[in-house]
C-alpha cells in the first residue's frame, strides 16, 4: 500500500489544511521514534523539538513503559472507572496525590486534556450548585489561550478563529487580557493583567462566576509567562469572590517547567489542576482532573455524586504506562535536569537575537518561544500576507526539511515554539541552533527583499 496515497484518500488530519498536499507537498509520515528523535517514512531523522505536541516528555519509545503496558494487558486489560476501581488507577491516583502541592488529593481520570477541562468546568458549576449558588456558572479565561475543542472547553478557549465556525459554544465563557507584556505600554502596573481578571468578575457579577481557568505559562500566543506575583494576586481575587481557580496544566505539568506541576514553579495553590499529555509521556492517552479535598468534599457524602464520566478514563493500561513513566521521572530526575539545563537552552535562543526578525525570546523551563517581528526596535509585526508567507510558506517547511520539528504559529503574533523532550541536553541544543540560525537568517533576508 502506498502510505502517501492512502493518507490523502482516507485519513483526516486535525487542524490541517488537507488541500495543501499535492505532488510537491507530501503529508509528513512519521514511522519511528527513539529518545529525542523521530524518523519519517524515507528514513530522515528529526529532532522532536515539540515533544510530539508537548507529550513525549520522557522521550520516545521508552521500552519499560511498553513492558508495563504489556504486563497490564496480561493481568487485567480493562475495567471502567464507572463504579469500579482497579489497582493501577488506585496506585496512580495515590502517586499523583503524593506529588501535588497542598490538599490536591482527589484524582478524576479522563482520556485527554479537553476532557479534563470539560470535567473541571462541570465540577465548578456542580460545586457551587451544591452550596446553593446555582447562578455561578461563568468561566473567566484569557485571550488567545487554548483549552481544548469540545464545546465546553471551547467556551474557555480564547482564540476567535477556532470558535467562530462552531458557534454558539457553551454559554458562560468570558475573557480577560493575558500576560504578554512584550507589547504593553511602558510603565504599566506589573499586576495589571491580574487585576483585569477581577474587573471581569465584577463586571459580570461575582454571583454568576464559577471559575477562573489559567495555564501557568500560556502556550498559545507563544509561551507567555506570568508576571512576578500574578498568581498570588489571582488567588486573592478568586478567594474574595468565591470563584474556583483551575490551573490548566495539560502542557505545564510533568516537568515541562522543571517541576511536576506548573503551579509549583510559580508557587500558587489552585483548587483544581487539569493535566494530560505527558502524564504517560504519551505512550497511552490519559488525562486527569486533580481536585482539592475542600472542593471534592461535598461530593463524598450521602447521595451526592459527580454525575459525569468517560468510559475509557483511568484505563488500566494507560495507568500502568503513567506509573512506569513516573518511575522514569523519579529515577532520571527529569525535573531537576530541566532546572539545571533551562538556562543553557534559553541562552541558545537568546543568542539568536542578532537576527533582524527575532523580536522577543520568552518562556520557562523547556518551553520557550521566539516572537518574530518586522522591526526589532518598533516591535512592528507582520501583516497577514507576510505572516502567511513567513510561517506557512517558508518556516514550517524549511525547519522540517532541515530536521527540526517545532511549531511556527500565528494564533497571536507570529512565533516559533520549542518544547523539546526533557532528556535533551547540550548536543540537542546545538542541533537546534544549527537549524534555527540559518533558517531565520534566510527568512529575514527574503522578507526584506520582498
Ligand atoms: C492548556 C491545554 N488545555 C487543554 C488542551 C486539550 O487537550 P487535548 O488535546 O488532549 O484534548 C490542550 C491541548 O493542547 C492544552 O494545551
Amino acid at each position: 500500500m502506498d502510505l502517501q496515497e492512502a493518507a490523502r484518500r482516507h485519513l483526516w488530519l486535525h487542524f490541517t489544511r488537507m488541500g495543501s498536499y499535492d505532488a510537491q507537498h507530501e503529508i509528513p509520515i512519521i514511522t519511528r521514534g527513539e529518545g529525542p528523535y523521530v524518523w519519517d517514512e524515507h528514513g530522515n531523522r528529526y529532532l522532536d523539538g515539540l515533544s510530539a505536541l508537548f507529550c513525549s516528555n520522557a522521550g520516545h519509545g521508552r521500552a519499560e513503559i511498553g513492558e508495563a503496558m504489556s504486563r497490564q494487558v496480561g493481568e487485567l486489560d480493562f475495567v471502567t472507572n464507572w463504579s469500579y476501581a482497579h489497582p493501577r488507577a488506585i496506585e496512580l491516583a495515590t502517586r499523583i496525590a503524593s506529588l501535588t502541592p497542598g490538599d490536591l488529593n482527589r484524582v478524576f481520570f479522563t482520556s485527554g486534556g479537553g476532557e479534563a477541562v470539560e470535567s473541571a468546568i462541570k465540577l465548578s458549576r456542580a460545586y457551587h450548585r451544591l452550596h446553593g449558588k446555582g447562578q455561578k456558572h461563568k468561566l473567566i479565561a484569557r485571550e488567545i489561550a487554548y483549552h481544548g475543542t469540545s464545546l465546553g472547553a471551547l467556551a474557555a478557549t480564547g482564540i476567535t478563529s477556532l470558535k467562530v465556525p462552531f458557534e454558539p459554544v457553551t454559554p458562560g465563557g468570558v475573557h480577560a487580557p493575558n500576560t504578554n507584556e512584550y507589547r504593553w505600554p511602558e510603565g504599566r502596573d506589573q499586576l495589571w493583567a491580574a487585576d483585569q481578571i477581577e474587573e471581569r468578575i465584577v463586571f459580570e457579577g461575582p454571583e454568576t462566576v464559577a471559575a477562573v481557568i489559567l495555564e501557568p505559562l500560556q502556550n498559545a500566543g507563544g509561551c507567555i509567562p506570568p508576571q512576578e506575583g500574578y498568581f498570588q494576586r489571582v488567588r486573592e481575587i478568586c478567594d474574595r469572590h468565591d470563584v474556583l481557580l483551575i490551573s490548566d496544566e495539560v502542557i505545564c505539568a510533568w516537568g515541562r517547567l522543571g517541576h511536576y506541576f506548573g503551579c509549583q514553579r510559580y508557587d500558587y495553590l489552585p483548587d483544581v489542576i487539569t493535566s494530560a499529555k505527558a502524564l504517560t509521556s504519551a505512550h497511552a492517552p490519559m488525562g486527569a482532573m486533580i481536585v482539592s479535598d475542600r472542593i471534592a468534599e461535598p461530593f463524598m457524602h450521602g447521595t451526592a455524586m459527580f454525575a459525569h464520566g468517560f468510559t475509557f478514563a483511568g484505563h488500566p493500561v494507560a495507568a500502568a504506562a503513567a506509573l512506569a513513566n513516573l518511575d522514569i521521572f523519579e529515577r532520571e530526575d527529569l525535573c531537576g535536569h530541566v532546572r539545571r539545563k533551562q538556562g543553557e537552552f534559553r541562552g541558545m535562543l537568546e543568542s539568536l537575537r542578532d537576527i533582524p526578525i527575532v523580536g522577543d525570546v520568552r518562556g520557562d523551563g523547556f518551553f520557550q518561544a521566539i516572537e518574530l517581528v518586522r522591526d526589532q526596535d518598533t516591535k512592528e509585526s507582520f501583516d497577514d500576507e507576510e505572516s502567511e508567507w513567513l510561517l506557512r510558506g517558508f518556516l514550517s517547511g524549511e525547519l522540517y526539511r532541515r530536521g527540526l520539528i517545532c511549531r511556527a504559529d500565528d494564533r497571536g503574533d507570529p512565533v516559533i515554539q520549542l518544547a523539546p523532550t526533557l532528556i535533551c541536553d547540550s548536543e540537542q541544543f546545538e542541533e537546534m541552533e544549527a537549524v534555527l540560525r540559518p533558517t531565520l537568517e534566510e527568512a529575514s533576508k527574503r522578507l526584506h527583499e520582498r
